[in-house]
């Protein structure tokens, strides 16, 4: 049994330590690719003309899921450049999204 967990509790340690810099990784990402329209902390004034919804808002709304922010952000949209976002960038970028929840 021993020999089972063991691995488990490593993998998962593993996991947890690499939540922070992921979610770091989110900001610096959104800074470079969605600042421009949309307030990406709660520190940022929203920028100049504010038809985007800051990210904090964003992430409050009962109706954000993660499912819907990974579909919202791989689907073409009409006001919003296409991003190509690697796997791994959508991944932070949405880590972070959700990471700004109240
Ligand atoms: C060129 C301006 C622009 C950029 C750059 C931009 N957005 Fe947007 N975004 C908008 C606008 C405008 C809306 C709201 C309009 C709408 O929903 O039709 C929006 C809406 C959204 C929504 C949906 C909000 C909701 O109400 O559910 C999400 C999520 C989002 N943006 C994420 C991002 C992310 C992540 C990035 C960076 C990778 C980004 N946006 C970059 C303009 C932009």
């Amino acid at each position: 049994m021993l020999r089972l967990v063991l691995p488990l509790t490593l993998i998962a340690g593993v996991a947890a330590a690499q939540s922070p810099p992921m979610a770091g990784e989110g900001l610096r990402l959104s800074r470079q690719w969605c600042a421009a329209c949309h307030a990406v902390s709660r520190d940022m004034p929203p920028p100049a003309g504010d038809a985007a919804p800051s990210f904090p808002a964003i992430a409050a709304a009962p109706s954000t899921t993660e499912t819907g922010l990974r579909i919202f952000l791989q689907t073409p949209h009409a006001n919003m450049p296409n991003f190509q976002l690697s796997r791994a960038e959508l991944e932070a970028v949405v880590n972070y999204l959700l990471s700004l929840r109240p």
